[in-house]
């Protein structure tokens, strides 16, 4: 009987280790990485958690991918909203192109979002209005075209939000959360899409 439950237990940390690790590689197939910063993602060494640029929380779950900077390129695996814990995606000053993954919209904890200064194309995805714990969303200097996601509006916990110097169409929203920017930062995130200088 207790061995049993010993098992089981065993099998419950190991799915869960396995997923998210399994998320990070499927990321690290879809990157370019000439500096081998992801070397040590590797699936032999099983647990995530001491890979470089990750990090768990106390349970083994991961709550921080730090990659900015990273001469990075190639595209964004849609596996990356498998890690449900995260809390901070930081992935900016890098190349990378393709689309934002709408999965993103999965990631409920995360906090901050940081993708910008890359070659990101295709549209804003509207899921990301699923984030309620988002606090700074910044998606500048990318070649993201489209409007901004209504569902932006929805998201109250946000607190820094960075648009500019994309190809972005259409009205900035001015109700809901986008009401409570301070003018300084509205003026800030209306000039900056307005001057393709400022970086
Ligand atoms: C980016 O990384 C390079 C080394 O790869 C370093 O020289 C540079 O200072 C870094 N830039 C920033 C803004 O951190
Ligand atoms: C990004 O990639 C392009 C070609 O793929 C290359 O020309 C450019 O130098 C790269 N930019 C950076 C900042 O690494
Ligand atoms: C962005 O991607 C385009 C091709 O889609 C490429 O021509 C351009 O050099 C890239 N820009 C940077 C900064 O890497
Ligand atoms: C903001 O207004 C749009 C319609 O213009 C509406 O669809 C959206 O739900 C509103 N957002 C909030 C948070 O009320």
């Amino acid at each position: 009987m207790e061995a049993i439950f010993l098992c089981l237990i065993f099998l419950v940390l190991r799915v869960s280790g396995l997923s998210e690790g399994d998320a990070l590689i499927a990321l690290k197939s879809s990157l370019v990485d000439p500096k081998d910063v992801l070397q040590s993602w590797d699936t032999s060494s099983g647990n995530p958690c001491i890979w470089f640029h990750v990090t768990c929380n106390g349970n083994g779950n991961v709550i921080r991918v730090d990659l900015g900077n990273a001469s990075l390129s190639g595209h964004l695996d849609s596996g990356v909203g498998q890690l449900t814990k995260l809390e901070y995606l930081g992935l900016y000053s890098n190349n990378i192109s393709g689309k934002i993954p709408e999965e993103l919209g999965n990631l409920e904890n995360l906090m901050s979002l940081d993708l910008y200064f890359n070659n990101l194309s295709g549209t804003i995805p509207g899921t990301l209005g699923n984030l309620q714990k988002l606090r700074f969303l910044r998606l500048n200097n990318n070649i993201l075209m489209g409007t901004i996601p209504i569902s932006l509006t929805t998201v109250s916990s946000l607190q820094i939000l960075d648009l500019s110097n994309n190809k972005l169409t259409g009205d900035i929203p001015v109700n809901g959360s986008f009401s409570l920017f301070t003018p300084i930062r509205f003026i800030e995130c209306d000039f900056h899409f307005h001057d393709d200088g400022v970086g």
